[in-house]
């Protein structure tokens, strides 16, 4: 892989978006890690940097298009042209659709499908103007298979697998890829929330329910990027690479 292309992560101060972050950046690629947790960005970059990665944060909340554009300015000024970007951004709560605020409902599809959009479309001038680019989204099986009690997260994250299949085939001939990772049960914060606050049983006990007899890591779902945004994946577009222990088959 050409180590020196610029990765953009959203949600990378934390479970899955900081495993991949981690990944790349031990690759030697620069990366650009965004979030709202500006506390956790700065330890884990410092940690990065300590080991010699070449890495810059930005606080950006992904509903801001003003604050993604913003950050993509100053990953350009001090990393060079954004080549791959990872959507990971997301939030995940149960709730009982019957009373599902509005509000709530309004929030998911902001956070998880349009802050992918603009994740997404400020990014591509410099992936067209190289003719090459590379876009993963964080999907979930929750869209594949459906989820009790969080329509609202598996509506938010059914449209983005139609977003990726539809860019992947708008960006193909622009030298862009475009697919999406639907983790199943990847255990970091927001699963271990899910877990103590009584929305998911024990990662033990879902364990059982998975055929490879554990949580994936964030470094299972990096590792299915890092192929993902590599030349070898060149003739791979629109697909979901299911990386779940067998958990959705
Ligand atoms: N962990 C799982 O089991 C699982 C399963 C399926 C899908 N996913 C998806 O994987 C992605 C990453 O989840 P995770 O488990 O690593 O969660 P996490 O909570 O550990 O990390 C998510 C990160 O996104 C950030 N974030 C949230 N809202 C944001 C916003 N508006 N703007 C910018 N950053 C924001 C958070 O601050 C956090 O650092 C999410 O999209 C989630 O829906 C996770």
């Amino acid at each position: 892989m050409n180590s020196q292309r610029v990765v953009v992560v959203t949600g990378g101060a934390s479970g899955i978006g900081l495993g991949v972050s981690q990944l790349f950046a031990r690759n030697g690629h620069p990366v650009a890690m965004l979030d709202v947790q500006e506390g956790a960005l700065a330890r884990e970059s410092a940690a990065l940097r300590d080991q010699g990665a070449k890495v810059l944060t930005h606080r950006v909340d992904v509903t801001d298009r003003a604050q993604v554009e913003a950050a993509y300015a100053a990953v350009r000024d001090n990393l060079g042209p954004i080549a791959i970007v990872i959507a990971n951004a997301g939030i995940s709560h149960a709730a009982d659709f019957q009373t599902l605020p509005v509000e709530t409902w309004q929030r998911m599809i902001d956070v998880n499908l349009t802050g992918v959009f603009h994740t997404i479309q400020p990014a591509l001038p410099d992936m067209v103007a190289a003719k090459w680019g590379r876009i993963v989204t964080i999907s979930s099986q929750a869209a594949q298979s459906g989820a009790q009690d969080r329509a609202h997260y598996a509506a938010s994250k059914g449209g983005v697998i139609g977003l990726t299949r539809s860019l992947a085939r708008e960006l193909a001939a622009l030298g862009i890829t475009v697919n999406t990772i639907p983790p199943s049960v990847v255990d970091t914060p927001l699963a271990q929330e899910s877990v103590r606050t009584g929305q998911f049983p024990s990662l033990d006990i879902i364990s059982q329910a998975i055929p490879i007899a554990r949580p994936g890591t964030p470094e299972d779902i990096a590792f299915a990027c890092e192929y993902l945004c590599s030349d070898k994946a060149s003739y791979v577009t629109g697909q979901e690479i299911n990386v779940n222990g067998g958990m959705y088959i």
